[in-house]
């Protein structure tokens, strides 16, 4: 899936989020599954950047600073320093940068942007009377609300919000979408796989065959925005000023021989624009038709992802459902966390969360499951070899077995990664780790430890559980890169292999990589027990 051309890099994006509010756990979601992806790709040696950010324009956000009593800018700067920074660091996302729609370098660069669109032509005043939805900052066009319920029976809401969209009357400029309807069809018939999954494909082709309408790209009754160049009493609709944030963070518009322009070179077009299904049709209609307006190249690949639902709705800040990332990271760990929602919700599909589920899988996979694992096979070492990795003897069977299902696991794994099917890949790996504990049972080292005679037979499988981990530590560091990073050092690794980022997925299962003398140490446990991390 990474882009041919070695000199380019594998750029990944995550939606920028509105800084209406706080981050939940919908938000962590897509960062964490960006940040898994993106850090595989390293791990394979590739060139990679990785971007998130905040979405700060538009009436969402006017309208909290109103209710908060503060100016729009004072409200992002709060929201953006106190939540949406230090959320990075709760789930231990390794972005490469961070974008914010106030930065000057977002704000000239869509400026750039729509002044060159205007020259070629696709830009217009007219005036729209429409429905507009401010929960999903959106023109509504005809068949996308639905009947209302409750307080709102007889109305047509949103089927988001669950909310009537607000009647608007006003002398906008529109950008000439219905010119791009065609080009689209044609370019996603030739790329069926640039939007993924298949039900998200569908659904933008039959859009996109219904016919385009022109939209509004700009708002006059809308002040906290940005300035449209050449009419400066109206601002860039707040979805065409966000959109241009995967370009405008990485040099468009730059000269070309600027540092910036080299790296727009080198990173444009984007390999992956990740987002929830909500949002799927501004990434795979507006932007590429935004994009072609501007004689720029499109992104690769948009794929748009499940829900995280409460109670059978999308989990939501505004229906006071959303969960806080560190209410569950408290009580976890961050590596947990991944874990927990990469593996057990099929991306690109919808998933509930539930406090028993997660326990359960905690307990059962990561407790009893790797962490046993770990913390007997480096007990054992310790007792039985005084903390040195013995050198392994003859292999037999058993052995060959691990050695050849590895070999399939990280294949498996890593053409599921591409596919972004992150779940088959974390459950690979699982196998494997169920296939280590099941050989220990079987060969019964501590019994073998009793028998002299059978000493050479001991080291070989104290060899092989050890070994194993490390294959397993180098697979897992992009899904839990602090556990795998204590591991790596339990193992010995870090001081005879060197660093664990260093370590490559393609190398991973290459049998025999610990040395012999390795100093392996019974550290801390990898995932504690609950009761022991004050359940
Ligand atoms: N600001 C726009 C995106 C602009 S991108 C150029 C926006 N922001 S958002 O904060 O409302 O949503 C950001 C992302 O979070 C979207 O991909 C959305 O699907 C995702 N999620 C918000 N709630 C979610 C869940 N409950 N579950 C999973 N993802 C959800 O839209």
């Amino acid at each position: 899936m990474a882009s041919s051309d070695p000199s380019a890099s594998f750029y990944v994006t995550t939606p920028i989020y509105y800084v209406n509010d706080a981050p939940h756990i919908g938000h962590a979601y897509t960062t964490i599954a960006g940040d898994f992806l993106t850090r595989w790709h390293r791990a394979r040696g590739e060139d990679v950047w990785y971007l998130t950010g905040v979405d700060e324009h538009g009436t969402k956000v006017q309208r909290a600073a109103d209710g908060g009593g503060v100016t729009p800018q004072a409200w992002v700067d709060r929201l953006v320093e106190a939540e949406w920074l230090p959320v990075l660091k709760t789930v231990d996302a390794a972005n490469d940068d961070f974008i914010r729609t106030t930065e000057a370098r977002h704000i000239a660069a869509v400026q750039r942007f729509w002044e060159a669109v205007r020259d070629n032509g696709f830009v217009y005043a007219a005036p729209y009377e429409g429905p507009y939805c401010v929960g999903c900052e959106e023109f509504k066009f005809p068949g996308d609300l639905v009947d209302g319920t409750g307080d709102y029976e007889g109305q047509q809401v949103c089927p988001v919000h669950g909310r009537p969209a607000e009647q608007l009357s006003e002398d906008n400029w529109f950008f000439r979408l219905s010119a791009f309807g065609d080009q689209l069809i044609a370019h996603y018939e030739a790329n069926p796989d640039a939007i993924q999954p298949v039900s998200a494909y569908n659904e933008v082709m039959s859009f996109l065959r219904q016919g385009l309408m022109d939209i509004s790209m700009s708002r006059s009754s809308v002040a906290w925005g940005i300035p449209l160049p050449w009419d400066e009493r109206q601002t860039v609709y707040v979805w065409f000023d966000a959109l241009l944030n995967y370009v405008t963070a990485v040099g468009y518009g730059e000269p070309e021989e600027s540092e910036a322009g080299r790296q727009f070179a080198q990173v444009w077009p984007a390999d992956v624009h990740l987002v929830g299904k909500d949002i799927l049709r501004f990434h795979a209609v507006f932007w590429p038709a935004m994009l072609m307006a501007a004689d720029l190249a499109l992104p690769r690949k948009v794929f748009a992802h499940g829900w995280l639902l409460v109670g059978g709705e999308k989990m939501s800040k505004t229906k006071l459902t959303g969960i806080a990332p560190s209410q569950i990271i408290d009580h976890f760990g961050s590596d947990a966390f991944r874990y927990y929602f990469l593996r057990a919700i099929q991306f690109g599909q919808d998933g509930s969360f539930s406090w028993e589920d997660m326990s359960a899988r905690y307990t059962a996979e990561l407790a009893n499951g790797l962490g046993n694992l770990a913390s007997r096979g480096t007990a054992m070492v310790n007792r039985y070899c005084d903390g040195l990795l013995p050198a392994a003897g003859e292999a037999t069977a058993a052995e060959h077995a691990l050695v050849e299902q590895l070999e399939r696991v990280v294949a498996v794994a890593d053409e599921a990664m591409d596919r972004l099917d992150f779940s088959t890949a974390i459950v690979e790996v699982k196998g494997f780790i169920d296939a280590v504990n099941m050989y220990v049972t079987e060969q019964e080292p501590w019994v073998l430890a009793k028998d002299e005679a059978q000493q050479a037979r001991l080291h070989t499988v104290l060899y092989t559980i050890c070994e194993s981990l490390r294959a397993v530590a180098v697979l897992y560091q992009p899904l839990m890169p602090k556990t795998m990073s204590d591991l790596w050092d339990q193992l010995g690794a870090a001081a005879t292999l060197g660093p664990i980022a260093e370590q490559r997925i393609g190398d991973a299962a290459r049998w025999g990589q610990l040395p012999a003398g390795a100093p392996v140490v019974k550290g801390a446990g990898l995932f504690p027990r609950l009761e022991e991390a004050g359940a």
